[in-house]
Order: C-alpha cells, then sequence, then structure tokens
C-alpha cells in the first residue's frame, strides 16, 4: 500500500482501506498542503501558443568512434542550472549530458554502441536503457549501481527488428521517480537502414512528453514526505501540472497543407497517461515500443501510458495560418479518493500550425510497414498469473536478493497480468519484448512488439514472451515511478 510514509515493509490490503479512509477525510477538510493538488493548471492561451517557439529536438550524442557499425558516445549525469520553465529563473537540476531531456542516442539495428557513462551525481545512480534487448549488466537495473563519482561503460549490440523508439532513464534503488523529476531522462531511436517510411520523405519529430513542478520562486517542487500531497504521489505516482515536450511548453509545429509527418513519442512523465488526439484529424498509429505495425491504422485517440511509446502520422489538413493543438484527453486512471479535481479537463501540448507556403501533395502512405511475426503461443511451457495490487506485485514488494521467477532460455511463456484494484497500473518488463494476446480477454487486434502494457484497474491482460537469450535478472514492474520506488517490482532471472 502506497499511502502513508515511505517505508520497505510489505504493506496489507487491511492497511490499505485504512489509509485509503484516512485520507478521503484528510481531502475532505481544506488544508493549505492540498493547495496543490487542487489548482487547476494553468491556462494556455491562444497568445501563448503563438509566442511559443518552434519545437526543438535534444541534441543528439556524437559517436566518436572512426570504426563503422561502433558507436562510442559520453554521457555524464550531473548537477547543473538550467531554466525549465520559460521565462522563468535557472534553476537546480541533475542532467545528462547538460540538457533536460538529455541527448538523443541515435543508432541503427547491427550497431555495437558503448555509453561512457559517468556519474557526477551526489547520488547512486544506474542508466537503464528502456525496451533494449542487451545483456543484464548492461541494463542499467539497481542490481548495477554506479556510485557517486564512479563511472560505467554500458556496451551492447542492437539486434535486428529492434527499430523503434525507446528511451533511458535512472533506475536506482527507490530513487527513480527523483532523479526523472530532476532532469533526467533521454530517447533512443534505434532505425532499420529499410525503413519504409523513411523510404517516402516523410520527415520526423521527436516528442519527449514529461511533467514536473514547480515552487513559486521556479524551483522544482518535491512535497513535505509528512504532507497529504506526498501520500498523494505515492498513490497516484507524481504528476506535475506543467507538462513540457521536448522540454518546452506548448512549442509549435510548423506543416504545410498536404504534407505528412511521423512523429516519435515518448511518454516520459513518472505516472501521468496521455490520451493524445488532434481535434482534426484522424492519428495514423503507425507503432509502438518496440517499433513500426505490419500495417497503418487509423484512429481518434490513443492512450500511451507512462514509458510507453508510440509512432504516427499527422497531416497537414487545415487552412493556411490555422493552428490545432495536440491534446492530452481527459483519461481516469485513478482511484475515485485521490483523482485530481481536474482530471477531467483537456490539456494541450503543442500546436500544429499551418504554415502560408504552398500546399504539397501528400505522400502515398505504405500498407504494408514490416512483418511482425507472432510468438506462437503453442510452443508455450509455461503459463504464470502475475497479480497487481496497490504497490504489491504477487502481495510482495521487490527483494533485491529474491528471484520471483525463474525462466528457462528458448522457452515461451502466457502471463495473465492481472490489476486488482481501482487504480491502473502499467506494467514493465525489462530485456525482452513481449507480444499482447488480449486485454480484458478481448483478441488484440493486430500486432505489435511491446515492452509496456497498461493494465486498467479491475481487469488483466494476456502477454506472450519469449526468452531468447542472456541469462540474468531482469525487473518487471509497475512503471509509476513512486510505484516502482516503493518495490512494486519483481525479478525474472533467466538461465540456461
Ligand atoms: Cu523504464 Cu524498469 O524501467
Ligand atoms: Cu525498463
Ligand atoms: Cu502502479
Amino acid at each position: 500500500m502506497l499511502l502513508g510514509k515511505r517505508s520497505n515493509e510489505p504493506r496489507l490490503g487491511a492497511v490499505a482501506a485504512v489509509g485509503v479512509a484516512m485520507l478521503a477525510s484528510a481531502l475532505m477538510a481544506p488544508s493549505p498542503s492540498l493547495s496543490f493538488a487542487t489548482k487547476p493548471v494553468t491556462p494556455r492561451s491562444a497568445e501563448a501558443a503563438v509566442a511559443s517557439d518552434t519545437l526543438r529536438e535534444p541534441p543528439t550524442l556524437q559517436n566518436h568512434s572512426a570504426v563503422p557499425g561502433i558507436v562510442e558516445v559520453e554521457l555524464t549525469a550531473a548537477p547543473a542550472r538550467l531554466q525549465l520553465v520559460p521565462g522563468g529563473p535557472l534553476v537546480n537540476v541533475w542532467a545528462y549530458n547538460g540538457t533536460v531531456p538529455g541527448p538523443t542516442l541515435d543508432v541503427h539495428e547491427g550497431d555495437s554502441v558503448i555509453v561512457h557513462f559517468q556519474n557526477h551525481l551526489p547520488e547512486t545512480t544506474t542508466v537503464h536503457s528502456h525496451g533494449l534487448h542487451l545483456a543484464a549488466a548492461d541494463d542499467g537495473s539497481p542490481l548495477n549501481p554506479v556510485a557517486p563519482g564512479q563511472s560505467y561503460d554500458y556496451a551492447f549490440r542492437i539486434p535486428k527488428g529492434y527499430a523503434g523508439t525507446y528511451w533511458y532513464h535512472p533506475h536506482p534503488d527507490k530513487r527513480t521517480t527523483f532523479q526523472v523529476a530532476m532532469g533526467l531522462f533521454g530517447a533512443i531511436i534505434i532505425r532499420d537502414r529499410h525503413d519504409p517510411l523513411a523510404a517516402t520523405g516523410i520527415p520526423e519529430k521527436l516528442l519527449i512528453l514529461s511533467d514536473n513542478r514547480f515552487n513559486p520562486d521556479g524551483s522544482i517542487a518535491f512535497p513535505d514526505p509528512t504532507s497529504i500531497q506526498a501520500s498523494i504521489d505515492l498513490e497516484n505516482g507524481r504528476e506535475g501540472n506543467v507538462l513540457f515536450v521536448n522540454g518546452q511548453v506548448m512549442p509549435t509545429i510548423p506543416i504545410r497543407r498536404g504534407e505528412v509527418e511521423r512523429w516519435r513519442i515518448v511518454n516520459a512523465s513518472a505516472s501521468r497517461v496521455y490520451r493524445l488526439a488532434l481535434p482534426n484529424q484522424q492519428l495514423i498509429h503507425v507503432g509502438s515500443d518496440g517499433g513500426l505495425f505490419e500495417h497503418p491504422r487509423e484512429v481518434r485517440d490513443i492512450v500511451l501510458a507512462n514509458s510507453g511509446r508510440v509512432e504516427v502520422l499527422v497531416r497537414g489538413t487545415g487552412a493556411a495560418g490555422s493552428a490545432v493543438s495536440l491534446e492530452d484527453l481527459p483519461y481516469n486512471r485513478y482511484m475515485p479518493q485521490t483523482r485530481p479535481a481536474d482530471w477531467d479537463s483537456t490539456r494541450t501540448l503543442l500546436s500544429l500550425r499551418e504554415t502560408n507556403a504552398l500546399p504539397v501533395s501528400p505522400v502515398v502512405i505504405p500498407s504494408e510497414l514490416r512483418p511482425i511475426p507472432a510468438i506462437d503461443t503453442s510452443e508455450a511451457t509455461m503459463r504464470r498469473t502475475i497479480v497487481m495490487s496497490q504497490g504489491l506485485i504477487d502481495g510482495k514488494t521487490m527483494d533485491l536478493h529474491r528471484v520471483d521467477i525463474r525462466a528457462r532460455l528458448g522457452t515461451t511463456e502466457i502471463w495473465t497480468v492481472q490489476n486488482v484494484v481501482g487504480m491502473d497500473h502499467p506494467f514493465h518488463l525489462h530485456g525482452f519484448h513481449f507480444q499482447v494476446l488480449d486485454r480484458g480477454g478481448v483478441p488484440e487486434p493486430y500486432r505489435s512488439w511491446k515492452d509496456l502494457v497498461n493494465v486498467p484497474k479491475h481487469s488483466s491482460v494476456r502477454i506472450v514472451v519469449h526468452f531468447a537469450d542472456f541469462p540474468g535478472k531482469w525487473m518487471y514492474h509497475c512503471h509509476i515511478l513512486d510505484h516502482e520506488d516503493e518495490g512494486m517490482m519483481g525479478i525474472l532471472q533467466t538461465f540456461n
């Protein structure tokens, strides 16, 4: 159970019920410490949208290897002073190579990558490459901490078939929420040299979504651990009221009429789930965590749980000079007791602005993107049920010295991931991509490679995973970072 003070004690359902009841009554009594939770999001006026800059992308990590197929980069996590809020003061942050978000690792399938990492933070950290298939020692899990002042060379080869959008973030024991909130997160793009969309010449953009909250002096706000807000954070996960795209607030993307753009979107928020939509057009959903689908799918909106990624095609369809906002529509992932008062308001993320340039004739979007072979469920030798309750997996919090699941390499397993409580928990597995078989008993209508699947309140999702190679210990957990820190995590050991 996540309410109450931080502790490593396993929490019991009965305690949970009492905690929620206490919190619910506390919520009814107005208290100054609640002001943050109930304060409406600062409205963003049309003027603000016009005044905002054009979307920038984070810098790319410079490859200093001259050897073809080898990518060698330097990554340092260190305190820095940056302006996070437009027009705001310089504030203390923790940054990778001095920027928030950190620089993008942009590589190709087949590349061998070496990340020379240095920890100049005052505390232990790791660099977890979320979604990558690599040796356990290079996964940056809490089992391989990098102490302050230490360095670590993460080395991995990108397998064929892994083209897609990923990201990296700290994953130290119990401090992930804090370190991500301080500014540590960045994108990884893995490219296929024969990408069917790149072949059409469609331009692409990277959009890293994050949110944060600030004190009146502009510094990053963290609640007093004894406050109601701290309890709400433990329950909901930390949400911020300022929404960023690549560290910018409400940036503009110019587009020409007829033009098609590919957006790679990363949800780097600690707990915010986005429901993305453009008011005047269907999104063409072409990919998710592990890259492109087999075929594009037109959708009204897309739910993007935290740590998940989507690739969408958007079109310039409006009149010259007109603009629409990429919206984050309401999505009710919350327990009723701690649901923010403004949960049902629509937020805006960026402005898509039609330029006055002459229209371009639209490219033909390929209907075949790439084959995704189905993992053969008839080969599954093990079926497991993983139960997520509030703060617990299978009734336990994580113990770094315990192994919860053992799986032999070369085998296929079907997992039923069950959420038995009244809020969503996004489930993530390290190291191995899986395929979703069904959600709430409804067969998944299309195939995709996933490392994250949101499991809505009181429902279950079935996934199939094949453990091809790499023996070692892997985390599986709820990706609400506060829940992860609280131990809503288990350890899978793969062995030969
Ligand atoms: Cu984004 Cu355990 O990871
Ligand atoms: Cu991960
Ligand atoms: Cu959770």
